[in-house]
Formats: C-alpha cells, structure tokens, sequence
C-alpha cells in the first residue's frame, strides 16, 4: 500500500492489518518514553490547506513518535497567498525531502489529484478533501468501537454491530469514509438525517435510513451512535427551519441518551456544535467515548505511517 486516499480502497486484510498494528502503537503510547526509530531518517509533511486541531497535532506526533522529521505547512502565511499552486507547492516541499505527505484540502479529489498526478514521489494521505473523504477518522473511529468492546470483554470485531451515523451526511467525508470502512468491517450502517442532508446514493449503500432520529432510536438497538458536525461553512442553502428546530428534532439530547441502550457508545469527530447536533448531557456522559476518539487518532495516525512508510519493518 503507498497511499491512503479513500476508506474504500482497503480490503479487510489491510484494515484490520493497521488496526491491530494501532493496538501496538497504544501500548508504545502508554510508555514513559514514547518513542520509536522505526521512520528514523523519513521526513513526513503535513500539508493542510484548511483548518484542523485533531487531525495536523495527532498527525504530528504520530510521525515524531516514529522518529521521522515533520514540516508543517498551513496555507495560511504561506506562498499559497500569493497565488502558487498545489503541484508547486507539493514540489517545493518534496524538494527538501518529503517521504510522505499529509494532505487536507477544501477540494474533493485534491490527495487523488497529488497522488495520481506524478508531481511527487512521496506516499500520500488524504487528511480530509472537501465533503469526499476522511479515512484515518474512519479508522479511528473504527479503532474505538473496537477499544471499546474490548474493554467491555465481548470480543474485538465489529461483524454485525449496529453503528447509527447521524445529521449532516451530505457535506460529511467522515460518514462517507465510515460508511465504507465500517461496512468492510462487517457493521451494519444506519445513516439518520433530515431528508434535505441524505443523499440517496449513500442511503442506498448503508443497511437502513430514517429521517427521524426517535424512530431510528425506538426501532434499532444501536451498539454506537456517531453525531456528525452540521457544517454551515459548506452549505450554500437552508437545509433546515433553524438551528433551534434542528437540535430538537435531530440533537443528540439526555433524554434521547436515556433512550439508548446502557452500553451504547456516543462518538463525534469534533469539533462539536455543543447545544447543536450535541448537548453537554449526551457530549459529557459516561457512555460518550469523544476524547478517547482524539487520544485514539496518534495510535491510529501512527499505525498509517508505519504501513505506508516503514517498508514492513519491525515494530521495535
Ligand atoms: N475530526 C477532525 O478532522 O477534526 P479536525 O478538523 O480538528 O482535524
């Protein structure tokens, strides 16, 4: 494998593959010194042309727990002011070495166009493009229902496991990367939208769909609920009444928490519309697994790198 562009693109064999090599990476991370040489030498770029807290700092640390040299490059206080490219500013970086590239872009298709363009030599990671695509979210997240179960001592894998992805699917890469992988893992995906932000393409990918969250809740006895972020920053339209109407109806709220199964796990990407599409009861409750996504994103990110970057070398 030399790139990681879509969830779609890896087969069961090499998802669970980086899942369990995560699983090494976590007991690494538990260490007093966190640190292996495994990328010595490797110099990874972190190249994100829209804002990120999660996705750049756990990339960064992944790649400086493996040793490699990192570059960070923001577009904002960059030569991408001035007018210059994506190939020259891809070339510029891997003029001083690039192995490999991180890359998030408002564009759909920007880490495919990198990868498949010839412009560079370096692996390539989609870090997130436009509305297409987030695979190592998807991993992550997968890593955490996993984790989870796992510490609930009912085994590891997610076959037939009830996974509710819920809210703004239509501008969201991270439910169309998680619908892919999750369905490869063998889950059974409900998305769960207002009918204005489900796609009919996606809804007929996945095992089911509602367009109302408390008939989904009364129907399915979901083993996880993932609360997608409502992106107004990419919607051109009205989707919904209003911000009130939408976290009445579609909010992830206690009372509709009470209405879970004790064990269900509630996740989110953040960053979160706190009072939005999540309430603080539901955001900061027991069964609510947010910040365990986060510390789960270095295990994860780490893990990517190795399979990409380390030539299958021994994890020391
Ligand atoms: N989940 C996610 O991609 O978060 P960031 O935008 O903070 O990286």
């Amino acid at each position: 494998m030399k790139h990681l562009l879509s969830a779609g693109d890896l087969s069961l064999e090499q998802a669970v593959a980086i899942l369990d090599t995560a699983i090494q990476m976590e007991q690494v991370n538990k260490r007093e010194i966190k640190k292996l040489p495994t990328l010595r030498g490797k110099t990874v770029v972190n190249l994100f042309f829209e804002d990120s807290t999660r996705t750049r700092t756990s990339f960064e640390v992944a790649a400086k727990r493996l040793s490699a040299d990192v570059i960070n490059f923001t577009a904002k206080g960059s030569s991408v002011s001035k007018g210059e490219s994506l190939k020259d500013t891809a070339q510029t970086l891997e003029a001083m070495g690039a192995d490999g590239v991180i890359i998030r872009h408002p564009a759909s298709g920007a880490a495919h166009t990198l990868a498949t363009s010839g412009w560079i030599e370096g692996s390539i990671v989609n870090a997130g493009d436009g509305t297409h695509e987030h695979p190592t979210q998807a991993l992550l997240d997968a890593y955490t229902i996993r984790q989870k179960l796992r510490d609930n001592a009912i085994g590891s894998d997610l076959a037939g496991l009830k996974v509710a992805i819920v809210g703004d699917i239509a501008h969201s890469r991270v439910a169309r990367s998680n619908l892919q992988l999750l369905k490869t893992l063998g889950a059974e995906v409900y998305l769960v939208a207002p009918a204005t932000l489900l796609p009919g393409g996606l809804a007929a990918q996945a095992k089911g769909h509602y367009y109302s969250l408390d008939k989904a809740i009364s129907e399915i006895e979901f083993d996880a609920i993932m609360m997608l972020r409502v992106q107004s920053e990419r919607m051109t339209a009205s989707f919904f009444p209003s911000e009130r109407e939408y976290a009445r109806i579609w909010g992830l709220n206690g009372e509709r928490l009470a209405r879970l199964r004790p064990k269900t796990i509630v996740m989110h990407p953040g960053p979160m519309n706190r009072g939005l599409e999540i309430d603080a009861k539901a955001a900061d409750s027991k069964n609510s697994v947010i910040l365990a996504q986060v510390a789960n994103g270095v295990s994860v990110r780490m893990a990517v790198l190795y399979h990409l970057l380390a030539g299958g070398s021994e994890i020391e």
